[in-house]
């Protein structure tokens, strides 16, 4: 029985993807290129939840701020160390400057407040007096605070807003942790959907019929209080829908329209999107699907960060080498915990882990040392030839990707040995954005 050892982790495309030999080249991505770019005005972090969107946004953000734009960076749900560090404490909703930036040009950040945005439209498309009886009502708020696609919207919203303030020469945006990917491109659509779906139209059809005017839609909203609707939504939650639809009728169409032109800058020529992804299986699945997606909505993408990936700094030592060298100590081991004998040399880099023991230790306590260090000397081989595995397998999931998208470039971010959470953290991800390391 004959099987193929590779299965495509990009999903069902059609095309084989060829046994690459050795790595398979990518055209790399330069992100520099791009950011330096006075064309470049809008970047779009995307990618699949926790793979490090926020994180790369705020780095190209402040990388190109270093080196001479003036730079926006509209974050959503940042760690709350990242987010300090930004100096984004406040809630308020508008960009506010980074202190810490060094270079010629000028770093802005904010964080999404979804609900305050949601406000600022409603502010911007009626009198005062009118919204705030839309934001009083409850189903207004629960609708502001959460409903689907809610976050998405107001992302895509507050980017049409930074744009048109024309105060920056590059907004670096993040997305929603969606679960389902690039859902922020529906969002427009589906905001407008659920406003004109078919529960709002039956209920403002009574309206159309009464009258033009909302009171006379209030009027007669009530009435169909006391029908079947009311029984199967209950009535309060009846009543504020029939409200908030009430009051947004003038809004509507402003609602879609800025939706509309929100979806347009996003395909301008200026805007460049950047899938973010993990190497891993899982992750690259989900990049693939962005990829696609993006090519489906003819949205422009400049390429692939590859983000966490691993390394080493012995990388001529094999994981079955390292494996080997680790168990000749172990045994090694064994065997000196009961005659004295000093360590046997270790391949590799490993060396520099045994200490030394002190002259004039009494031959028992020489032995427990180089049977110590032995031990850790294994310890860390064993470390080493894992992370050689891991490094091998994530090679194996890129080759595969790119086999499939032979198109798409690629930058490689390799991962901090730590949370990415202060400017000094997000300057050397920018650094290895920018090929650097
Ligand atoms: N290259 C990296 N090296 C080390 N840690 C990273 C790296 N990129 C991201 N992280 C960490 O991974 C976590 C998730 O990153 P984040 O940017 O919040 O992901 P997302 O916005 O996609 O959900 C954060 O704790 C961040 O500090
Ligand atoms: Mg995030």
């Amino acid at each position: 029985m004959s099987t193929s050892t590779t299965t495509s982790t990009t999903g069902q495309r059609g095309r084989s993807a060829a046994r690459p030999a050795g790595r398979t080249p990518a055209s790399s991505l330069d992100v520099d290129a791009l950011i330096d770019d006075p064309k470049t005005r809008i970047v779009v972090c995307c990618g699949s939840g926790g793979v490090g969107k926020t994180t790369t946004a705020a780095a190209i953000g402040l990388r190109a701020a270093e080196r001479g734009r003036k730079v926006v960076v509209l974050t959503i749900d940042p760690a709350r160390r990242l987010a300090q560090s930004m100096g984004l404490t406040e809630l308020d909703n508008t960009p506010r400057i980074v202190k810490g930036v060094s270079g010629p040009g000028e770093l802005q950040a904010m964080m999404l407040d979804m609900k305050r945005t949601f406000d600022e439209v409603v502010l911007a498309h009626t009198d005062p007096e009118r919204a705030k009886a839309i934001m009083e009502n409850p189903f207004y708020q629960s609708l502001s605070a959460g409903f689907a696609g809610t976050q998405e919207y107001m992302a895509m919203e507050k980017l049409g807003q930074l744009r048109a303030a024309d105060r920056w020469d590059l907004i670096v945006v993040d997305t929603p942790p969606s679960r389902s990917a690039l859902d922020f491109l529906d969002a427009p659509n589906r905001l407008g959907s659920f406003l004109d779906g078919k529960l709002i139209r039956m209920l403002t059809a009574p309206a159309k019929v009464g009258g033009r005017s909302a009171m006379k839609f209030l009027n007669v909203g009530v009435g169909l209080l006391t029908g079947t609707l009311g029984k199967i939504f209950g009535a309060q939650l009846l009543t504020d829908i029939q409200t908030f639809v009430g009051a947004m009728d003038s809004m509507f169409g402003g609602f879609r329209e800025r939706a509309d032109r929100t979806y347009q800058l996003l395909k301008a020529p200026g805007t460049a999107f950047l899938v973010v992804a993990a190497p891993e299986r899982d992750a690259l699945r989900e990049a693939a699907y962005f990829v696609d997606r993006l090519a489906a909505d003819t949205m422009p993408l400049a390429g692939l960060v590859l983000n966490r990936v691993h390394s080493t700094g012995a990388p001529q030592l094999t994981a079955e080498r390292a494996q080997a060298a680790a168990e000749a100590l172990e045994e090694n081991g064994s065997q000196n915990g009961s005659t004295a004998g000093s360590p046997s040399g270790t391949q590799g880099d490993a060396s520099n882990a045994s200490p030394t023991a002190p002259p004039n230790a009494s031959p028992n306590a020489s032995v427990a040392a180089s049977v110590a260090a032995e031990t850790l000397a294994a310890g860390l081989l064993r470390l080493h030839a894992e992370r050689m595995q891991i490094m091998d397998r994530e090679r194996r999931t890129r080759d595969r990707f790119v086999s499939v998208y032979p198109d798409v470039p690629i930058v490689e971010v390799g991962a901090l040995a730590g949370d990415v959470h202060d400017l000094e953290g997000l300057r050397e991800i920018g650094e290895r954005l920018g090929g650097r390391r």
